[in-house]
């Protein structure tokens, strides 16, 4: 194999900047995406489905990132040995579920903190053969979020599983309601966008507030977010909440809201709840969230196989980006009315909505890594999400029950891990259930209050809804 090849072969897949940034030495992020099973494992299968459906969805799950001496990074194939990417766990035995949750618990902070080996392609899938209080076992795959975005991932795992019900049944890959029409029209495509959470300052609010640093506010110390620099390599503790589409519809219906900002209010007062539970004054404190969007036009699912027939390298890969919003903060009056809050919230979500933020955020990234180089992107965008207080980030799943190497799942929730935050939050939608992860900084950030100020804020919500 001459010289050239070997270029050719590099010059041919550059990787792109949101994937530098997301592995360099101040961020490290990946993804988690668990599934729980109906019934015990059987893992005979999983590596066949892994080697012969996992790994054609994209050739950077056979590849590794390499720097050329120009000192760019590129993606290099490499033969795969599907075997070193399956892990699993042994633990104790026990005849108790509570020290299986526990031991599980533990497992996924040892997963969250541990760093993907580099000269492997960077993901692994973990099978936990032990019961929870969930489920009879566990699928856990652990993919670095530079290979791609949670759209991609999602259409991945699409076309590893089958329907649950029908296996000879194509699933029925979830959209957004009406007609995507796919126009390079900027504002067509931000029209779009307020259904994956459009919750943008506009364009001259941007950079009014780019002049006037507002945007570069930082959050205070609070109780929910700890000021660590490197709180993105620290141990986080995973919890998560499950609620009914048909509860939050309830809510939209009364309040004339969207899905998303419903949820979106629950999660502000939810986290208004926590803060003021753990330290009154914090309460009061400004709080940002970083919500994360996608930016792609097309945001219906398309199958794999669509995807490749398109333009795949144009439709792989990360295309999200984040805005800043201010969470409202707990008047004493609104404990009585958690309606006003959510109002509130959603009144903040349309200021912002349709608007050039999302654009923009990009071309500021862009300028600072053709100026200041990949690193010093990385960097704005470490400062952007600790100098923040939370992100929320949103993923469609399966409408239908779908299973995984015969396995019927019966619960999906995914958490992104190493973004710089001491609370990250996802949400994740599948067969009518929505369920709410919550990622904390382990040690400084309690899941049980936190999730149980949820439970409550949900509560709240639904008792004002109903009377
Ligand atoms: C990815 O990040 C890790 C941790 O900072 C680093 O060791 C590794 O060299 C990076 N990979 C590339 C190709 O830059
Ligand atoms: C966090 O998880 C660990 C297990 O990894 C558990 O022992 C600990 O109790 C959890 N933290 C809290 C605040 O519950
Ligand atoms: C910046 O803030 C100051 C004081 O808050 C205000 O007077 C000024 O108009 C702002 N500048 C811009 C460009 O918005
Ligand atoms: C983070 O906050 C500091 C202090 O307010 C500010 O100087 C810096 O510009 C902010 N960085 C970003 C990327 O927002
Ligand atoms: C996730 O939610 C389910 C259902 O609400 C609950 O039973 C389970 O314990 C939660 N998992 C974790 C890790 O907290
Ligand atoms: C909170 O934000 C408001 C409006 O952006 C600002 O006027 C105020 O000074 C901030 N308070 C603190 C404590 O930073
Ligand atoms: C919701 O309403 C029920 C029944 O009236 C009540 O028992 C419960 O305490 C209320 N929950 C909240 C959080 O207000």
């Amino acid at each position: 194999m001459g010289e050239m090849e070997i270029l050719e072969e590099y010059v041919s897949m550059p990787v792109s900047p949101m994937a530098n940034y997301f592995n360099s030495t101040v961020l490290n992020v990946f993804v988690l995406g668990v599934l729980e099973s109906e019934i015990p494992i059987d893992d005979s299968t999983v590596s066949t489905l892994l080697e012969h459906v996992f790994l054609p969805t994209s050739t950077r799950f056979s590849s590794i990132m390499i720097m050329d001496n120009k000192g760019k990074k590129h993606w290099k194939q490499v033969d795969v040995s599907v075997k070193e990417h399956i892990k699993i766990p042994i633990f104790p035995t026990s005849k108790q579920l509570k020290c299986y949750d526990e031991l599980f618990n533990e497992y996924i902070t040892k997963i969250s903190t541990e760093q993907l080996p580099q000269h492997k392609p960077l993901w692994e899938m973990h099978i936990i053969k032990y019961p929870t209080t969930n489920a009879k076992g566990t699928f856990i795959f652990k993919l670095h979020h530079s290979l791609g975005d949670g759209y991609t991932f999602m259409t991945t795992l699409l076309s590893c599983v089958q329907r649950a019900d029908n296996p000879s049944v194509p699933i029925t890959f979830p959209s957004s309601q009406g007609s995507v029409k796919s126009t390079m029209n900027s504002k067509n495509m931000l029209q779009k966008l307020p259904e994956t959470f459009s919750l943008v300052k506009s364009a001259f609010e941007f950079w009014k507030g780019a002049l006037n640093g507002s945007l570069t506010a930082k959050d205070g110390h609070t109780a929910i977010r700890s000021g660590h620099e490197d709180v993105g390599f620290r141990p986080i503790n995973v919890t998560n909440v499950s609620l009914s589409l048909d509860n939050i519809k309830e809510v939209k219906n009364k309040l004339r809201v969207s899905v998303n900002d419903a949820l979106v209010g629950m999660i502000f007062l939810g986290i208004r709840l926590y803060m003021e539970a753990m330290n009154h004054e914090s309460s009061k404190a400004n709080t940002t969230a970083l919500v994360l969007l996608n930016t792609r036009k097309v945001r219906a699912y398309k199958s794999i196989k669509e995807m490749l027939s398109t333009n795949s390298e144009a439709q792989w890969g990360n295309r999200i980006c984040f805005m800043q919003v201010p969470i409202p903060k707990l008047r004493d009056t609104s404990s009585s009315n958690p309606l006003e809050f959510v109002l509130e919230a959603n009144k903040i979500i349309k200021r912002k909505r349709y608007s050039l933020a999302v654009p923009l955020t990009d071309v500021l990234l862009d300028l600072i890594n053709k100026i200041k180089g990949p690193q010093a992107a990385a960097r704005y965008v470490q400062k952007t999400l600790n100098n923040a207080s939370l992100s929320i980030s949103h993923m469609v799943g399966p409408v239908e029950q779908v299973s995984l190497a015969n396995h019927p799942i019966k619960g999906f929730y995914f958490m992104t891990v190493g973004l710089s935050q001491s609370l990250t939050v996802t949400i994740t939608s599948y067969m009518g259930y929505l369920r709410v992860g919550f990622g904390v900084e382990k040690g400084f950030i309690d899941e049980h209050q936190l999730n149980s100020c949820f439970q409550t804020s949900m509560e709240m919500m639904l008792n004002a809804t109903r009377t």
